[in-house]
């Protein structure tokens, strides 16, 4: 950290908040709230005369909360720029003055009760997301007794305790008698690889080789500590981590194959005793302890929301953010321009959050260094003479890749083509098919779908089935030789949120007895949320079949994932059974209704563009 607030090129700012992000790659305005220290930090030489003064005592966050920390403080030893910060919701010394002791000893003069927050604009080309994770509160775990228990801490607070710069110079003591405990047990998996609703179902990744690191630091510190480890399973993948798991058990560290139900304490001893159940031998086990540490799991940034929305992150299901392709740009959000790096990804350890940052910086630097983007030539477009302002499309558009329109001054949406990634959920959406997909255009797959159902319509499925996953799940299916019907007709989008409601009536129209539209796992849109717009106008496309006494069910909607070639395969073979189900009078029935559907839509469009014709007219008469 000392490095980067040297840098020459880096300009640090610490105790900020992004407050605004816009723009697109290349040109991002972003505006951050550099919040007030009320001590100016070029002119703070950390001499600390100001903390010896303070009256006030607050718990230090930075050591758990296990020693105290004045209003005035350093946030940590290591802390850059080295400079003290006011915590000015514990200060005695403002509105009005009420102490002022700090700014009466500090020589330098630079303690301003006055200072404000200050907002920052910034113009950059990249952006990289580094914002971390935060740790899981073992607090839901009553079984534990965390919250009941002194001698039951968490992984963060073991480290503060047996750190040198902790509260306790280094000294392992326990916090019921401040004794040197000899006993310790660590529970695994506090948080993590939970199947019971509490907690999160993911691996949490460093907890296995974080309590390898501490059952290590306990023996070499503490010759003679007995510790047991509690666990599912310890992975330990990566270079020289089984070695240490092994250096640790020639230690005479005990790794015990089994999850505590429940911890007792002896109210007279403080002692613990852990009820487990020895999967290894099948035998439940009494195991007394001195101190119990819970090897809690991580969690995306519980604060995280703000900028996933000011970066138009996407989420996985766990919550982290997701990367624009887990093979091929693992370090690219889906925003062009914006990269991600650490934690905020995944839970990762130091080693891959590095690797992670450089892969991140290279590729924000092959950027910055062309100087020039490449996009791909699949933005939407809009036609002004169709477009009736009602701005639809860019309250859809997942990447804020499109201005609005404005009415009043008949100023049509514009597209920002750099910030546009190619989903087509615009052109779907607008009411006037006034938006075009450059090469997913309207005609192109009407003609696709008219092809395909020239004919033998009746014994065709049509499938429209998104570029990244469902299509993608077909070639898994065929390159994995598995079986399915000749019947099913792919016509490929680049995401399910392309899919026009006109795109699927057509199909009935023409005699298709079933349609299937499929995409990506909700969460696995590489089109961040376009997918949630396929699920809207499916719901819409249903209650309009339901509505002309059309079987809702001969339309179908699946999520199929790139390395689900077996479900693409089966979906298809269910679908050639619900195939085999529609009658020729259902699919001759459809026909006709649709037809006189579509007769209705096109007389109220002429009727439109006449009146609209009439008012364009009667505005040039009057100019
Ligand atoms: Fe597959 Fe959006 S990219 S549904």
């Amino acid at each position: 950290m000392m490095d980067v607030g040297r840098h020459p090129n880096v300009e640090l700012m610490s105790f900020s908040e992004v407050e605004s992000v816009s723009g697109f790659v290349g040109n991002f305005h972003v505006t951050v709230r550099k919040k007030a220290r009320y001590v100016d930090p070029s002119e703070c030489t950390a001499c600390g005369e100001c903390e010896k003064v303070c009256p006030v005592a607050v718990p230090d966050e930075y050591q758990q909360g296990f020693s105290s920390r004045k209003a005035i403080y350093l946030p940590f030893p290591q802390a850059v720029p080295s400079s003290y910060v006011l915590d000015m919701e514990n200060c005695l010394g403002n509105n009005p003055i009420a102490c002022g002791k700090c700014a009466d000893v500090c020589e330098k003069e630079c303690i301003n009760y006055d200072d404000q927050d200050e907002l920052v604009n910034f113009e950059v080309g990249v952006i990289i997301a580094a914002t971390g994770m935060d740790v899981y509160d073992p607090t839901e775990y009553d079984e534990y007794g965390y919250t009941r228990f002194d001698n039951v801490i968490t992984s963060m607070e073991f480290e503060r305790l047996i750190c040198a710069g902790g509260p306790t110079g280094g000294h392992f003591i326990r916090p019921s008698d401040h004794e040197s405990p000899k006993s310790i047990g660590f529970i695994q998996c506090v948080g993590s690889r939970s199947k019971d609703g509490r907690g999160n179902p993911y691996c949490s990744n460093i907890c296995c080789m974080n309590t390898v690191k501490d059952t290590l630091l306990l023996c070499d510190h503490y010759p003679g500590v007995e510790a047991k480890v509690f666990y599912m399973d310890i992975r330990a993948f990566g270079k020289g981590f089984e070695d240490l798991y092994i250096r640790s058990k020639e230690e005479g560290v005990k790794y015990i194959r089994g999850i505590p139900g429940d911890v007792v304490e002896d109210s007279q001893t403080k002692n613990l005793v852990l009820n487990v159940e020895n999967t290894t031998t099948g035998k439940i086990e009494k195991h007394e302890l001195d101190l119990l540490v819970l090897s809690q799991g991580v969690i995306p940034r519980r604060d995280g929301a703000q900028i996933k929305q000011l970066l138009t992150l996407s989420s996985t299901s766990d919550g982290f953010v997701m990367e624009s392709h887990p093979k091929l740009k693992p370090v690219d959000a889906p925003t062009k321009g914006v990269y991600i790096a650490g934690c905020v990804e995944s839970p990762k350890d130091v080693k891959d959050s590095v690797t992670q940052a450089s892969a991140a910086a290279a590729r924000a630097s092959i950027l910055l260094n062309a100087g020039k983007t490449k996009i791909e030539a699949i933005t939407s477009n809009v036609d002004i003479e169709k477009c009736n302002y009602c701005d639809v499309c860019s309250k859809v558009c997942p990447y804020n890749a499109i201005l609005s329109a404005d009415k009043k001054t008949n100023k049509p949406p514009t597209i920002i083509e750099a910030a546009c990634a190619g989903c087509g959920a615009c052109a779907a959406e607008c009411p006037q098919d006034a938006i075009s997909m450059r090469h997913f255009t309207d005609e192109q797959i009407m003609a696709q779908v008219d092809a395909l159902l020239s004919v033998d319509p009746h014994k065709h499925l049509i499938v429209f089935a998104c570029n990244w996953c469902s299509y993608a799940g077909g070639d898994m299916a065929g390159t994995s030789r598995l079986q399915y019907p000749t019947t099913c007709k792919l016509i490929r989008t680049m995401c399910s949120g392309r899919v026009d409601e006109k795109f699927v009536l057509q199909a009935f129209r023409l005699g298709a007895p079933m349609v299937l539209v499929s995409g990506c796992h909700f969460s696995d849109c590489h089109y961040i949320n376009a997918v949630h717009w396929t699920q809207k106008r499916m719901d819409r496309l249903w209650n309009k079949l339901d509505r002309l006494g059309i079987r809702a069910d001969r339309l179908q909607l699946e999520w199929i994932s790139a390395a689900e070639g077996q479900k693409f395969a089966k979906v298809m073979r269910d679908m050639e059974e619900k195939l085999k189900q529609v009658t020729e009078e259902e699919i001759e029935y459809t026909m006709k209704k649709l037809e006189e559907e579509a007769k209705k839509e096109e007389e109220k469009k002429a009727k439109k563009a006449v009146k609209r014709a009439k008012v364009t007219q009667d505005q040039e008469v009057n100019a």
